[in-house]
């Protein structure tokens, strides 16, 4: 993975209203390296303005290989997004992913402007099956659509390949007020439960995010 992603913003032709991804790079730049170096095709579900999407353009896929994004999203946000003109994010997602293409040419974004469960479905009916280095899963957050994101997902990843959960530890109600149904975690416990014979979880310095490592078909 290169060392940069510094300039991110209107000097790279980006421009991003939200930020909920810086905050991971350090410990991606720790993980990646040893447990998945050289990705090329990678899976985003809930992509928003492209942050993440044009970090894994520009640092994750090869510099010197054709790599692929399938990004998944509605363009329509979550419960946890009212408020928030989702046609403009597609727009910035559009212009974001245009202009970190011209900088690494030799990479494709497809997108699958879809609820996830439908992409991810749609994607096994073309053999996508077992073809993914890398699923980044960031789309809803409730916990039923987690689960199945990350059904589908992992079905989608081939053996070693890589699946990183987003906030694990996020929580949209007050304290004392949690609805344990309105957050990834308690998905995420149950797959990595459930599918622990069929998964490693490597070590890495974040609590925020989950990282598992497919070890079975
Ligand atoms: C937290 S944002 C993603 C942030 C993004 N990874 C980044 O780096 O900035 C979650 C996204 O998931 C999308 N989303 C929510 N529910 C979805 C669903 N069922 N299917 C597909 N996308 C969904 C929303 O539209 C939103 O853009």
């Amino acid at each position: 993975m290169r060392d940069l992603h510094a300039g991110a913003g209107p000097a790279d032709g980006t421009t991003f209203t939200r930020d909920w991804f810086s905050r991971c790079i350090p410990a991606w730049r720790d993980l990646l390296p040893r447990v998945m170096p050289r990705p090329a095709r990678i899976l985003e579900i809930g992509a928003f303005e492209g942050r993440a999407t044009c970090f894994m353009l520009e640092t994750v896929l090869p510099p010197d290989a054709d790599g692929e994004i399938h990004c998944v999203d509605t363009w329509q946000g979550g419960a946890e997004h009212a408020g928030i003109a989702m046609t403009e994010v597609l727009e910035r997602f559009r212009a974001n992913v245009r202009a970190t293409l011209r900088r690494c040419g030799r990479h494709r974004v497809i997108t699958h402007c879809k609820p996830s469960a439908a992409a991810l479905l749609g994607l096994l009916g073309q053999g996508f099956a077992g073809r993914f280095d890398l699923a980044y899963v960031d789309g809803s957050h409730q916990a039923p659509d987690v689960l199945e994101d990350l059904v589908l997902a992992f079905r989608l990843l081939r053996r070693g390949g890589l699946m990183i959960c987003d906030d694990y530890a996020w929580q949209r109600q007050a304290p004392g007020a949690e609805d344990v149904l309105d957050t990834p975690k308690i998905a995420v416990d149950a797959f990595t439960t459930i599918y622990r014979r069929r998964l490693r979880l490597p070590e890495w310095p974040s609590s925020y995010q989950v990282a598992l490592v497919k070890t079975v078909e």
